[in-house]
């Protein structure tokens, strides 16, 4: 018999009050099952119990708690198919409902995976004890795909020199013009689209009109200017920014799943985190990041690996971001990432030696429990371990809900 077998049959959310609750500005009453966006403080997501004392306590998510200066880490490792995504699923709706205009974007790695008009079926949520929540905006969509290359693009102007070499230097290669290039970069207000930037290049190439290597200046020049051009991933024409792409009011699905390439992700959320940086200082924000190792794996650095480091290590910290970390793999992940995680989720069973390393390297003692916890003979999906550094010296066995939506 599972430990969560003995959960007093409450239903999922029925901490809400009873029927009706008022919308703080428009003091309009609003069904409860039609919530607008913002309209609520926290959201139950499941229920946690200390081994200590043997209660059940329900696990609250409220991101107003965490204003700026305070944001959180927040790491979920589990097996395949255990509940990495739907624990995701559930904060971004929880997100979603319980603020106005944070800024939200996720990663989905696996088509399907997160579509937040999709709804569990009435008798899976009979089942599994969850009410039916239904997400609204005002007069918008809920959530938007951005699919790479398609309708959403990296702006020329918002791009990092240094990741877009680590990107396109490889088809260029080394070049003298690489100099002229960099200055040309530099110079933000030309690079507003493919025009400018061409003009700007060629003003500084006029200087080196002397030079004996004058001509393969230009043509290496002109062709970094092509490759920009016809790479279907950098917006050249337009003179859009990030905001162009991204609505604050609605769910942004950034999705990656028809692209292969790992070189092409990690530029992708690289310059995703850096843009969401500028654009959004100081302003609460949620990141989800899927399969997490992949792009800040223990060796070598990439431009994501630094984003991401940059984003637990600061951006949560300064700027109250929610970083929403999730992998299979924690025995493959950077350091630093694990070190900066405030809260954990270990779902299911995980092998010893995948856990070691994260284990010794989180601020939070789970030892004792997870030993303990693996005695159990049946974990479900979803159930697990939770640690939070508020308590690090306190673990909790968890089990998150089902997700309502999506
Ligand atoms: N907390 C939960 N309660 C009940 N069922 C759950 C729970 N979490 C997940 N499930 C069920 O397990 C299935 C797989 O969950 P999910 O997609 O979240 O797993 P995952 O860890 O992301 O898997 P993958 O490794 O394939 O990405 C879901 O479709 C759902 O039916
Ligand atoms: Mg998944």
């Amino acid at each position: 018999m599972g430990i969560f077998d003995y959960t007093p049959s409450i239903s999922f959310q029925e901490y809400e009050p009873s029927i009706r609750l008022f919308d703080e500005e428009e003091e309009l009453p609003i069904h409860i099952k039609h919530k607008r966006r913002g309209s609520d403080y926290s959201v139950r997501l499941g229920y946690k119990i200390s081994p200590k004392r043997f209660w059940t306590q329900p696990y609250y998510y409220n991101p107003r708690r965490r204003g700026v200066e305070e944001g959180k880490v927040v790491l979920v490792v589990a097996g395949k198919g255990i509940g990495k995504t739907n624990t995701l699923r559930n904060f971004v709706q929880a997100h979603y409902r319980t603020t106005r205009d944070d800024s939200i974007v996720v990663f989905q790695e696996k088509r399907g995976d997160l579509d937040f008009l999709r709804h569990p079926s009435p008798e899976r949520l009979v089942e599994m004890n969850v009410e039916p929540v239904r997400l609204r905006s005002n007069g918008k969509p809920v959530q938007r795909y951005l699919v790479p290359g398609r309708n959403f693009k990296i702006p020329l102007q918002e791009l990092e020199y240094s990741a877009l070499m680590a990107y396109i230097g490889k088809k260029m290669g080394q070049s003298i013009a690489d100099r002229i290039i960099e200055r040309a970069w530099r110079d933000v207000r030309s690079r507003r689209d493919i025009r400018r930037f061409r003009i700007k290049l060629n003003e500084i190439l006029q200087n080196y009109e002397e030079d004996p290597y004058f001509r393969t200046m230009q043509a290496s020049v002109e062709r970094f200017c092509e490759l920009l051009e016809y790479d279907s991933l950098i917006e050249t024409e337009r003179d859009n920014t990030f905001l162009d792409y991204i609505d604050r009011e609605i769910i942004n699905i950034i999705d990656l799943s028809d692209i292969g390439d790992y070189e092409i992700k990690q530029f992708i959320v690289s310059q995703v985190l850096t843009m969401m940086e500028r654009h959004f200082k100081r302003t609460r924000s949620f990141i989800g990041i899927t399969e997490a190792h992949t792009y800040c794996p223990e060796e070598g650095m990439n431009p994501a690996k630094q984003a991401i480091i940059r984003a637990v290590t600061v951006l949560a910290r300064s700027y109250g971001w929610t970083v929403f970390l999730e992998t299979q793999s924690p025995h493959s992940m950077e350091k630093v990432v694990i070190e900066n995680v405030d809260e954990v989720f270990i779902l299911g069973y995980i092998p010893d030696s995948k856990l070691n390393k994260l284990l010794k390297t989180l601020s939070v003692n789970l030892y004792d429990l997870v030993s303990f916890y693996y005695l159990a003979d049946d974990i479900g999906k979803g159930e697990g371990i939770y640690g939070n550094v508020l308590e690090p010296t306190r673990p909790y066995i968890i089990k998150i809900g089902l997700s309502p939506v999506g």
